[in-house]
């Protein structure tokens, strides 16, 4: 049977921000970056750079390399972090805090993922500078997963929130942290029960895949991101915090182009493109439980309202529609792979 376009569901909601975003430099900026803006209104761009993006200056330079390559028909606006290192000083977040443009810094433990080398090594070292954020107000953005080789993998996360996570929260009550990427039942039920300046982001892949999908058929390379994918039972947690309509969560793709060689290798790299069809997975996923109804505020609203934004003004239509998804993309010399690339997305963005 025939479906023409009025009978088809659409779903229009204020344009949303994207609240954990990787977007690289360079040839590779460039070809990923309106993928982003043609969906979301702004977008938090994490730090990790090589070097990494660690005082203002830097920040304000990659901020202008990235709006050059902003296609002109949209408004974007990227909301720049800085990394946190064992040496950041306290003048680093005067100066960050009085920019106007720096609105969080990310915390990464030394090793934890892509581009950690310069992590935080303890983060007591950090102290001085978490106290001079409390005071103004500036978000942590924690990478929250221990790098102990005697952890699991699997547990890292848990780990973290009691060796890492509560502590600091201890220690600084008024410190607004966002628990990135959360993947876990349990950090699920941290966040829940924590305090109202603790708010985590969730990704389309932790709600729409398992771990099983790592190995589905053979390994997976392109189902390989930190924190890794977990079990069925935390794949539903996630979701149901997801749609639970609790302003803590909202959406962070955590979007991370990798060269398509760089991922299917013999070390295989940490990290999802989803950026392609970000909105379109979160719709499939949400509407497949029935809670599409949940989208609206988790993606454009609640970030917002957690960081002090206002909620954007343009509208976007998303249109249950089944949406093909290129094998590959352009990425500077190499290719990427998008997530679901050669496969479907039942919902996509109304172009
Ligand atoms: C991210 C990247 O590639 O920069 N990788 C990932 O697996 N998520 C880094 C990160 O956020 O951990
Ligand atoms: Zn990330």
């Amino acid at each position: 049977m025939l479906i023409s376009i009025t009978d088809m569901q659409t779903l229009s909601i204020t344009k949303p921000d994207d609240f954990h975003l990787h977007l690289r430099d360079g040839m590779a900026l460039s070809n990923v970056v309106n993928h982003t803006t043609a969906q979301f209104s702004r977008a938090i761009i994490m730090p990790n750079l090589k070097p990494a993006v660690i005082d203002t200056k830097m920040a304000l330079a990659y901020r202008h390399r990235i709006l050059q390559c902003v296609d002109k028909n949209y408004n974007f606006e990227p909301l720049m972090t800085l990394y946190l290192t064992d040496n950041t000083t306290v003048d680093v977040i005067t100066e960050a805090a009085e920019s106007g443009y720096i609105k969080a810094l990310k915390y990464y433990p030394v090793g934890a993922t892509t581009n950690s080398a310069q992590g935080v090594t303890h983060i007591r070292k950090t102290y001085a500078v978490l106290e001079a954020m409390m005071k103004t107000g500036l978000p942590l953005l924690v990478h929250g997963e221990v790098t102990d080789d005697d952890v699991d993998i699997f547990d890292r996360e848990a780990v973290f929130i009691d060796r890492v996570l509560t502590p600091l929260i201890n220690d600084f009550p008024e410190l607004k942290i966002v628990f990135e990427h959360i993947t876990t039942g349990t950090a699920v039920d941290f966040v829940t029960h924590a305090s109202t300046y603790i708010a985590a982001t969730i990704t389309p892949q932790h709600i729409a895949l398992n771990r099983n999908d790592l190995f589905k058929g053979g390994l997976q390379p392109h189902h390989y991101c930190l924190p890794v994918l977990k079990a069925e039972a935390d794949r539903l947690a996630v979701l149901t915090a997801a749609t639970s309509g609790d302003p803590k969560f909202f959406l962070g793709t955590d979007s991370a182009p990798h060269a398509r060689n760089a991922k299917e290798a013999r070390c295989g790299c940490a990290g999802i493109y989803s950026a392609y069809n970000a909105l379109g997975i979160y719709a499939e996923v949400f509407d497949k439980i029935g809670q599409l109804d949940k989208l609206a505020a988790f993606a454009s609203r609640y970030g917002a309202d957690y960081y002090g934004i206002p909620h954007n003004k343009e509208q976007i239509t998303l249109i249950k529609k089944e949406q093909t998804i290129p094998a590959t993309l352009p990425f500077g010399k190499e290719t990427l792979v998008p997530f679901r690339g050669g496969g479907t997305c039942a919902w996509q963005l109304k172009k």
